[in-house]
């Protein structure tokens, strides 16, 4: 075996119902409390008032609620939370949500205790501009089963001026705890559901066929494949099926350890200019858009590994296969959008495939096929329908 490493400094606590521990886990962070959350599906859910409520008991009491936070969250989002919470001297940050609410809390994290804003720390291929060293402590309760920003070092971020959507990636942006409750995520709706669990989906594939190396991080990705094969269609269509739910937030994490390790590939970096451009595009929907045409683009690149994902699939092991099992799988939630029915115009291809190229070249090389220029434009092309 080659060498790997496996950093992963995250205290996992998963269960349902443990939303209730939220309150004993934070004490030991602190007095001050800013809570980073959406606007609307933490309230009406009641996973809001279960976390106020388990920190009152706690004698945590001095709590800001930041509510502001939306899908494809800004660069000012996180810029406007980190200034109060510098002004308010904020102990600890509990992100509460879905990916979005999850990301700008870890990225709050980092711009309110060290120089500059936001933009300054995410990743152009020639990397951040600062590098931060400080950071306050991070508690993740994730919403949703998908993200996998509970458990690891990536904030996702988009700057609407520029429109690019790039990647906060540092040791420091580690939450320090993920209480995973799959119970809060039990409000989502079908579509929801399923956009979030097509997320982890290309999570687990992306991690586990492109040409990083970490046999430990493969473990996970394909685990979660087969979890997500199997639960995410009962979760979709029967949305009170608690086994269900349970399995996705449990595949839904998995997945996120992979991707810490082995990062994502050429469906995310080609998913992510979209949403720059189209910030009503949610994450889930651009990556069920792309992510056939890409599986056929890319499943020569790695045959043994499309041949295991297919096997994992339920397919015969052949890896040809993989384009077969994700398509069924896209079919069998209901989630089989084009870029057209997104509402991308045709001509903004081009800018869309320039801006991967700039911002995503350093991700080309672990793909399972290097692609060039073309290969991009044609591939947004076929995904176009
Ligand atoms: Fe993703």
């Amino acid at each position: 075996m080659n060498p790997f490493d496996f950093y992963l400094p995250v205290e996992i606590i998963f269960g349902t119902g443990s939303v209730e521990k939220i309150g004993n886990i934070a004490k030991r962070f602190g007095f001050k409390a800013m809570i980073i959350t959406g606007k609307k599906s933490a309230k009406e859910s009641g996973a809001l008032y279960a976390v106020l409520e388990s920190l009152e008991k706690v004698g945590i009491k001095d709590i800001l609620v930041f509510d502001r936070v939306e899908p494809n969250p800004t660069d000012k989002q996180v810029n406007d939370a980190s200034q109060i919470a510098v002004k308010e001297k904020v102990d600890f940050i509990i992100g509460l949500g879905g990916g979005s609410s999850l990301d700008v809390a870890k990225a709050v994290s980092i711009v309110s205790s060290n120089e500059g804003y936001a933009w300054d720390y995410v990743n152009y291929p020639e990397g951040p501009r600062l590098i931060p060293f400080l950071n306050r402590p991070v508690i993740c309760i994730p919403t949703t089963a998908g993200t996998g920003s509970e458990v690891n070092r990536y904030s996702v971020i988009s700057n609407p001026i520029r429109k690019e959507k790039l990647v906060i990636s540092h040791s420091l942006n580690y939450p320090k705890v993920a209480l995973i409750d799959p119970a809060l995520t039990k409000t989502m709706s079908p579509y929801l559901t399923a956009i979030t669990g097509i997320d982890a989906f290309i999570h687990a594939l992306e991690s586990f066929t492109n040409r990083a190396y970490n046999p430990m991080a493969d473990e996970l990705a394909i685990r979660a494949v087969r979890i997500i094969k199997e639960w995410l269609p009962i979760a979709v269509k029967d949305p009170e099926n608690m086994k269900a739910r349970e399995r996705m937030s449990y595949a839904s994490m998995l997945a996120g350890i992979a991707i810490d390790k082995k990062r994502v590939a050429l469906i995310h970096a080609m998913e992510h200019p979209l949403s720059a451009h189209y910030p009503n595009i949610a994450h889930g929907e651009g990556l069920a858009a792309l992510a056939v045409a890409i599986t056929e683009f890319n499943y020569r690149g790695n045959p043994e590994k499309y041949e295991l994902f297919a096997e994992a699939m339920g397919y015969e092991r052949k890896a040809s296969k993989a384009v077969n099992a994700v398509l069924d799988l896209l079919k069998s939630v209901d989630l089989t959008p084009n870029l057209r029915s997104l509402g991308v115009k045709k001509e903004s291809i081009e800018k869309l495939t320039e801006d991967v190229c700039m911002l995503s070249w350093h991700s080309f090389k672990i793909n399972p096929v290097e692609p060039t220029p073309e290969d991009i434009y044609r591939l947004y092309e076929t995904a176009y329908g």
